[in-house]
């Protein structure tokens, strides 16, 4: 066992470690990274599947997300527009297609008008949230108590207009059934993206992506890092002592330990998703409410689908490749060619209760199933891609699940104030307990940006020379 001793170690080589640790070195202390998997990036991974440049993981960016748009300037990354000229399809609960320009679906003029009326009270209350702190709202323990999907219930007799607006938190955000979170977390979910309007507009939410793609960020914060950053090396243990300690007398405030290294520090940030937290033993344990919040929240599912083909052949029919529909298996799917790449790609979304219903069939009819309901937005000729890659993280020791992780129902009013909370000397980042930017890579790096700067207030310069 290798011994290494450092100012602050940091569990985690996701955007949000990543950040912290920079941050930390810029005001020149020490830092050992200690990551689990053998790359950087967490849920930012580019892939190469059969010759065809794949974002796993996370790839948008929104204009109004600054922090990452400031790294990305920092790192020098391009970016470049999404895909959207033409019209964009959507298939009713007949199964009829319609095309359409604009935010709101082709739906019958009555259904219309409740999902503007809808929309106007979310936007409504969304106002009144601040993301920081949605415990704080007046109201926050009612709308705690019921399901977003009840709560639509209870605005809309209107079937169409509750799907589409549920989706946009439920299949496309949260990655959970409408009945399995409540109207206060979908109310943040909207409050972190500034308006429910915002996540409603697919032009904001998923409005550009870098050139070689989003993992490029970890990838460039970790080159700067250089050897601070230690792959492979998952954290099993995590010793700390509630007293605070300078380290003269050979004890540490933590210990983080893996299978071949123990790393010594005076504090520690666990840069992973809080439904990872209780898969390190601590020593001593973590107090009680530690060991109760984590068990009120769980990561969502989604598959991201991903279908290349020669070329972009649903442009050539005028379509914008931007197809919703509640009532198909891929719920959303998007135009996603790759930067100056002549093929084309689209990318679709299978979530929740309708993964894990193709999970339970074989991977080739899955793949049918998967690419029969892209046919149904785009032709027959989506049935035959050239590459079919379907992003599973449920299956990722170090992720399980997609997008991230939302509190159960009730959950966010008990427990959301003690998420960051830190303990002795280990604080918390994630960006599944970011406020703005929340489950986005904006709030992963607000998050390491957050805890940094906590480090830094807490220790005076000169208490870090070791
Ligand atoms: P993240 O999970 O990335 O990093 C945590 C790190 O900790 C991982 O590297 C993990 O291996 C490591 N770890 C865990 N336990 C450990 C242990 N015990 N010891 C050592 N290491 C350990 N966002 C966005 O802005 N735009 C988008 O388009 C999308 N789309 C999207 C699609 C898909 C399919 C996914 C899965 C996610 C997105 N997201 C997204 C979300 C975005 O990717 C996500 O919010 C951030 O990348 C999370 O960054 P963090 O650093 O907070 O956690």
């Amino acid at each position: 066992m290798q011994r290494i001793d450092t100012d602050v170690v940091i569990v985690g080589a996701g955007a949000a470690g990543l950040t912290a640790a920079t941050e930390l070195v810029k005001a020149g202390r020490d830092v050992v990274v200690l990551e689990a998997r053998d790359r950087v990036g967490g849920r930012l991974w580019t892939g190469d599947v059969d010759g065809a440049m794949l974002e796993i993981g996370g790839q948008w960016v929104s204009p109004d997300q600054d922090a990452l748009i400031e790294t990305l300037d920092e790192l020098g990354l391009e970016t470049y527009p999404r895909y959207r000229d033409g019209v964009n399809v959507y298939i009713g609960p007949g199964g009829e297609l319609k095309k359409f320009e604009g935010d709101i679906f082709p739906v019958p003029p009555a259904t219309e008008q409740e999902i503007v009326t809808l929309i106007e009270k979310l936007d409504a209350l969304v106002a009144e949230i601040d993301p920081e702190e949605p415990w704080a709202h007046p109201q926050a323990k009612d709308l705690d108590e019921i399901s977003f999907a009840r709560w639509l219930e209870t605005q809309t007799d209107d079937d169409e207009a509750r799907e589409n607006v549920g989706m946009f938190i439920a299949g496309a955000m949260l990655t959970k059934p409408a009945h399995a979170f409540s109207a206060l977390q979908a109310l943040l979910m909207a409050a972190s993206a500034g308006s429910f309007s915002n996540l409603v507009d697919a032009d904001f939410i998923l409005d550009r992506r870098v050139v070689g793609g989003l993992q490029l960020v970890p990838l460039g914060l970790a080159e700067r890092l250089g050897d601070r950053v230690r792959l492979g090396q998952p954290v099993r243990t995590l010793r700390w002592s509630i007293e605070p300690t300078d380290g003269a007398d050979g004890a540490s405030a933590v210990v983080a330990v893996t299978d071949e290294l123990e790393v010594h520090a005076r504090q520690a940030i666990l840069a992973i998703p809080p439904v990872l937290v209780n898969r390190i033993s601590y020593e001593p344990p973590l107090p009680r409410r530690q060991h109760q919040l984590h068990q009120h929240l769980s990561m969502g599912f989604v598959i991201k689908v991903h279908a290349v083909y020669d070329t972009p052949f649903w442009r050539e029919q005028g379509l914008s490749g931007t197809a919703f529909s509640p009532w198909e298996l891929v719920h959303e799917a998007y135009d996603n060619s790759n930067h100056g790449d002549p093929r084309g790609t689209l990318v679709g979304f299978v979530a929740d209760e309708a993964a894990d219903g193709v999970f339970q069939l074989s991977a080739e009819e899955r793949k049918a199933a998967i690419l029969e309901s892209m046919s149904h937005y785009y032709g027959e000729q989506a049935k035959h891609p050239v590459v079919y890659y379907e992003s599973d993280w449920g299956s990722e020791e170090w992720t399980r699940g997609a997008y991230a992780a939302s509190f159960d129902m009730g959950g966010l009013a008990r427990y959301g104030a003690d998420l960051r909370t830190p303990v002795g000397p280990i604080r918390f980042a994630c960006s599944d307990m970011a406020g703005k930017g929340y489950q986005h890579v904006d709030g992963a790096i607000r998050m390491g940006r957050l805890v940094a700067a906590q480090i830094l207030e807490a220790e005076p310069v000169e208490a870090t020379a070791r």
